[in-house]
């Protein structure tokens, strides 16, 4: 059992959790995930570590509640406890001093791209951080951003704050301005991350995404995230989760990840109307 010891609300759907587990954020390195099963009823799911203290022996997650077992989890409380937290997963990030890297983080992605982001700052590089959302209220880790990157640019799709447009407006401008970038960090949504690759392409600027297909088990045993990078089959949870952007199949992904779609609809519904009855009970 891994306690929670600290609680956030990032936004309305997003949530910070601290939660111990000292051998994790021992070994944890940047790019590294869990996966968690709330209770013994839960699925499996992968959540990124956003940050750690190996001196506390605690992980930082956070959470955007999307369905049944996100709702749960963000549905804790500080003092309750998750029943499987297993880690650090996956391949941490191959970190180098490329020179100017920029870091994009896509609503939730943000927490994914901030580890990676600040490991490529201590390591030297000149970073420059994008971090977009729909809207203002979903904008998370600016300040965290703000302290690491050399510059921030901020972007929602409605213009209730920072640039009015995408993340991928923002890339393209950068390039335009003529600055020499040298590599690129992508993380969010897959459609998100489909049309950063495409801006980068035809530069050939070395570009990375980090997968998020849908796992089980995440050591490879299952075949749940297969993906498909450079016509070769990869397993994201050991092979990944990031991945040349340039050579990813992006429409097989999002084909892939729509299997179940039925299934979460239905258990999330059940979610909701069980979550009622028991306000109803208070
Ligand atoms: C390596 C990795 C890191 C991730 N990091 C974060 C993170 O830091 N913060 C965060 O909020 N989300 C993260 N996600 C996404 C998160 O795992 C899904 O949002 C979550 O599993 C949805 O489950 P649900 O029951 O709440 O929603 P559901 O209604 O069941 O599903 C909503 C959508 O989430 C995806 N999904 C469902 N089940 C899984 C699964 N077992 N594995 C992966 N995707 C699934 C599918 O695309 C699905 O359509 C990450 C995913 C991966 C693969
Ligand atoms: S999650 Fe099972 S093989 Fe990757």
């Amino acid at each position: 059992m891994y306690k929670i010891v600290e609680k956030q609300q990032l936004s309305d759907i997003i949530t910070k959790l601290v939660i111990e587990a000292p051998l994790i954020a021992k070994k944890r390195k940047a790019g590294n995930f869990v996966i968690i099963r709330v209770d013994e009823n839960g699925e499996r799911i992968p959540i990124t570590i956003a940050d750690s203290d190996p001196q506390k022996g605690t992980v930082t997650i956070i959470v955007q509640a999307v369905g049944k077992t996100t709702k749960l989890l963000c549905s804790l409380n500080k003092g309750d406890y998750v029943l499987d937290f297993v880690g650090p997963l996956g391949e941490p990030t191959p970190i180098h001093n490329y020179g100017t890297v920029v870091c994009i983080g896509g609503g939730v992605g943000t927490a994914e791209v901030y580890p990676i982001a600040k490991a490529l700052k201590e390591a030297g590089n000149n970073v420059i951080g994008i971090v977009g959302a729909r809207t203002k209220n979903l904008i998370i880790l600016e300040d965290e951003m703000r302290a690491i990157c050399n510059e921030l640019y901020i972007t929602t799709d409605d213009g209730s704050y920072g640039r009015k447009g995408f993340v991928s407006d923002q890339l393209q401008d950068l390039i335009n301005s003529g600055i020499k970038i040298d590599a690129v960090y992508a993380i969010g949504p897959i459609p998100m991350m489909k049309v950063c690759a495409n801006v980068t392409r035809p530069y050939k600027i070395k570009t990375y995404v980090s997968l998020n297909p849908i796992m089980v088990d995440g050591t490879g045993m299952c075949g749940g995230c297969r993906v498909t990078v450079g016509g070769k089959m990869k397993f994201a949870c050991v092979d990944g989760p990031e991945f040349d952007a340039h050579e990813v199949d992006f429409d097989e992904l999002i084909m892939r990840n729509r299997t179940y779609v039925d299934l979460e609809k239905i258990s999330d519904e059940l979610y909701e109307k069980h979550v009622c009855k028991l306000e109803g009970v208070k």
